[in-house]
């Protein structure tokens, strides 16, 4: 690309210049026909913005509070796997970027650098992905370090019973590399010829048998909140809040399990609806403009979490690209509350938007 980068669009061609071609495959693919990972965007597209006029924006506050915790808008870093298969620093970089912007990342469970040191790195607000292994002495493990490590909530990934179809991850045979916070606990010795190697390691590893009764097992382990991620219908919503969760993420998992599963910014309003405002309720998913975090937050979102253009960022320039591709998030989403008439967040209301199923005069 010849010029700066003026949009996180940009970072991805950045990234695909910069990267091996099996590692821009692992983090840019989705699952299958990529049916999902494109609708994941298209979805947004269909959801337009209904400005209001004559509002004071002279100044514009983007800043909001998640689980207690003050940030500077309400973009956080979503949980993604092997930063340094990106850029050499991995994770380090990522938490400084986010730091620098006031906002909290998840630090993924498959991170390339460990709990404790991502934790030394910087001081600012994080939280730990997590997923149920079938050895539950490490999930419980992994909860206690982050715990002691200053981590304000658990993610507990739900929608991972075992690895999506990857099919450009099964034609690269892609390994994934180590994760750090495994090491010396468990070692697994990967043999198959079928798949990706990343499929065997994840399918060795996960807890196929994971049920609603096993949040109890988790609540029962740490005091820290406990969000679960990858819910998409408001059955599961409901469920979720019986389970006494203290907050859901819309998720797909960028697109990345079942395909066809439906746009993360689709089924928001179900999940919103189904919560009743008893709990947080936060999307992932195809969230590339500031335009996008508006209507998210339109349709009832109380914060998104931004995956792929952070590794777009981390691997076109490092720290400072997560840093710009934030900061690019958060300029674009103040220029849209300016424009819509919303000085503050909590200003963006549902009138804000109109989507294909609002029937308006
Ligand atoms: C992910 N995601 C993910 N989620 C999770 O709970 N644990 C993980 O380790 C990972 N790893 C991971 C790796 C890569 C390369 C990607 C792209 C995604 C899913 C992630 O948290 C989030 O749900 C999506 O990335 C959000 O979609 P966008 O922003 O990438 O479109």
């Amino acid at each position: 690309m010849s010029s700066e980068p003026v949009n996180v669009n940009d970072f991805k061609e950045l990234a695909r210049l910069a990267l091996p071609k099996m590692y821009y495959d692992f983090y840019s693919g989705g699952a299958e026909d990529e049916h999902t990972l494109r609708e994941n965007i298209q979805a947004f597209y269909r959801i337009t913005i209904r400005p209001r006029v004559l509002v004071d924006v002279s100044k514009v506050d983007m800043s909001t509070t998640i689980l207690g915790h003050h940030i500077s808008a309400p973009i956080l870093v979503a949980p993604t796997a092997a930063h340094k298969l990106a850029f050499h620093e991995g994770e380090l970089a990522t938490a400084r970027a986010a730091a620098a912007v006031k906002t909290i990342m998840v630090l993924s469970y498959s991170s390339t650098c460990s709990i404790e040191e991502v934790a030394s790195s910087c001081n600012s607000v994080r939280f730990f992905q997590l997923y149920i292994f079938k050895r539950r002495d490490i999930s419980a493990l992994l909860v206690q370090r982050a715990e002691r490590c200053g981590y304000k909530a658990i993610i507990l990934t739900v929608d991972t019973p075992r690895l999506g179809r990857r099919e450009a991850d099964i034609k690269n045979k892609m390994i994934a590399p180590p994760v750090k916070s495994l090491e010396g606990l468990i070692s697994i010795d990967v043999k198959s010829d079928q798949g990706s190697k990343l499929e065997t390691y994840a399918n060795e590893m996960l807890d196929a048998s994971l049920s609603w009764e096993d949040i109890g097992w988790l609540r029962s382990i740490t005091t820290l909140p406990i969000l679960i991620k990858g819910v998409l219908t408001h059955e599961d919503a409901t469920k979720a809040v019986e389970a006494g969760v203290d907050g859901i993420i819309v998720s797909n998992h960028g697109a990345r399990q079942l395909d066809f599963a439906p746009a993360t910014v689709s089924v928001l309003e179900e999940v919103v609806h189904a919560v009743k405002g008893k709990i947080p309720v936060l999307l992932d998913g195809g969230v590339r403009r500031g335009t996008d975090v508006f209507k998210a937050l339109a349709l009832g979102a109380q914060a998104v979490l931004i995956g792929r253009p952070v590794i777009y960022g981390l691997a076109a320039k490092g720290e400072e690209g997560v840093r710009t591709v934030m900061e690019m998030l958060k300029n674009e989403l103040e220029t849209s509350m300016a424009l819509s008439g919303c000085p503050s967040i909590k200003d963006i209301t549902r009138s804000h938007v109109r989507t294909h199923y609002d029937n308006l005069p």
